[in-house]
């Protein structure tokens, strides 16, 4: 390895860091788990290298020894953290309105929950502008920046603004949508130009880079796009950005080994016993109406009634983990939920038979594992997602090979999975029901050819051929160039 290899570190950005910090019952701040796609996937990355995540701390308050406790947390995960602490009006605009009442919903194509609003935008940009100011303070010209998703968007220029010349990537964990729709945003010309001041910019699937790249084409003036290699090359004023597709994914390995432990084992062996001859349906999904749960427990609802036979022999397992609360259509998503899960379950619940078995909170690792070892159909239907990680760590985890995954075709894990799965789309009740009843009766040997071909692409593609492939495309580098610390030292804390 070159001397100058050596040199780069890490520097990555997103608003989650790998845990929040909480209140606990006596008042006390505890370390929790963060929860999100975005977090399981950079942590397994990150860990023992050294390198530097800057974040928000997962709460508005003021956290008493904040560095302390990062410090802490930093030595055990072999990273070192950087809190940008959000005082509660920026939290509410800038988190809360920009980020999720704007970009999240128009992002998924969901332009009716939409809120467009002046002062939301100016704390998206008072963020983005702390965030690069952070960055600013630590940055060496040899580091590699990586920006991870939609609440960061303008950081990339805001670096530029203060004179960074390092290279700078950046990771859109969400959709990204036609040029009909992105139309809509007000801030719709300064979020493209700050997009490109970054030298790569990587999207889920094709038709994510395929959709920016048409709204780059409607909107900027004077640029030139050339496919080069795998990437796409854009040409603007003075700079060169790249633009590819970089499908993430999960650490396979660690979840494969993860459920064969005996622990795990004996906890599926269980949950199976208690639903003798049952076969088991699971949806797990973050409390969000991009997930389609109120659409699943429809076609849930028509398969009972279109299909008498299946009384008493499935249950669907729905998990459903607290986000985002303080956001209105979140509390009302949770209501239709649990008022859909009470209509069904009323109607059609018998001696020895609930259908639908319904938890709202987060599951401790254990009964993630075992839920996923244990369940014959993972159910993934969303209306719209970036690309979906619970799909993957199913399929991981499902030792026997006999799992039957229903996918929504507006699931980015669609592109690499749809093949293998039955694919629905997620508005269309009846078609949901019939393939969840085609799950069900699929034969055993169909099932597990289905199954190993998802499982090898899964294993081929995991988080580090994901990091490796960004890498590789932003400086010419392997995560190897990056190795694991024997010991961590936390030298980036001041
Ligand atoms: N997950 C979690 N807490 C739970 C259950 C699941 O953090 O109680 C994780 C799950 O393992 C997965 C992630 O949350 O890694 C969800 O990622 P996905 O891409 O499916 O959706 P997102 O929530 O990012 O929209
Ligand atoms: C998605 C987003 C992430 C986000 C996660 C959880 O995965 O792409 O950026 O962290 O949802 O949402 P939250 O609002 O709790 O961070």
């Amino acid at each position: 390895m070159s001397e100058k290899k050596t040199e780069a570190r890490f520097i990555v950005a997103s608003n989650r860091l790998p845990f929040v910090l909480a209140r606990g019952p006596d008042e006390e701040w505890t370390i929790e788990a963060g929860s999100g796609g975005l977090v399981t996937a950079l942590l397994p990355v990150l860990r023992n290298r050294g390198g530097l995540w800057i974040g928000w701390p997962g709460t508005w308050e003021e956290v008493p020894h904040l560095h302390e406790l990062m410090g802490r947390v930093g030595k055990e995960l072999g990273c070192t953290f950087r809190p940008v602490p959000i005082d509660q009006d920026l939290y509410h605009d800038y988190y809360l309105g920009y980020s999720n009442e704007t970009i999240w919903p128009l992002f998924h194509d969901l332009q009716s929950r939409c809120v467009f609003e002046p002062h939301f935008w100016q704390a998206y940009m008072e963020v983005n502008r702390r965030f690069a100011d952070e960055i600013a303070r630590r940055v060496r010209p040899t580091d590699f920046v990586w920006v991870h998703d939609y609440q960061l968007m303008m950081v990339g220029e805001q670096l530029r603004k203060r004179g960074v010349t390092s290279r700078i990537g950046f990771f859109l964990h969400i959709p990204f949508p036609a040029p009909d729709i992105f139309m809509k945003l007000p801030e719709r010309q300064t979020l493209l130009a700050g997009m490109l001041q970054y030298d790569l910019i990587g999207f889920q699937t094709q038709r994510d880079r395929r959709n920016f790249i048409q709204c780059i084409r409607l909107l900027t003036k004077n640029i030139r796009v050339r496919a080069v290699g795998s990437l796409h090359r854009i040409w603007y004023e003075e700079r060169e950005v790249d633009v590819g597709v970089f499908p993430i994914s999960i650490d396979y390995r660690s979840f494969h080994r993860r459920s064969e432990e005996p622990a795990v084992r004996e906890w599926a062996d269980e949950a199976k016993a208690a639903l003798p001859g049952r076969a088991l349906m699971l949806g797990l999904d973050r409390l969000d109406y991009t997930k389609g749960i109120p659409e699943r427990l429809r076609a849930f609802r028509h398969l009972l009634r279109s299909r008498p036979e299946t009384h008493s022999r499935v249950n669907l397992i729905q998990v459903v983990v607290p986000s985002r609360a303080e956001i209105a259509g979140y509390d009302e998503l949770r209501t239709e939920i649990e008022q859909l899960v009470g209509a069904i379950n009323g109607e059609f619940t018998r001696r020895g038979w609930v259908p639908v078995h319904y938890m709202y909170r987060s599951l401790p690792s254990l009964d993630l594992l075992g839920y996923y070892r244990a369940a014959d159909v993972g159910v993934i239907t969303p209306l719209k997602d970036g690309m979906n990680l619970v799909a993957k760590e199913y399929c991981a985890c499902n030792a026997d090979g006999k799992g039957v995954l229903v996918l929504s075709q507006f699931a980015g894990v669609s592109a690499q999975l749809g093949r293998h799965s039955l694919v629905v789309n997620p508005y269309d009740v009846e078609q949901t029901s019939e393939a969840l009843y085609q799950a069900w009766i699929m034969p055993v040997v169909e099932r597990r050819e289905r199954m190993r071909r998802m499982r090898r692409v899964i294993r081929r593609q995991d988080i580090f051929w994901w990091v490796n492939a960004f890498v590789r495309a932003a400086i010419d580098r392997h995560l190897e160039d990056f190795p694991v610390l024997e010991e961590f030292i936390p030298e980036m804390m001041d």
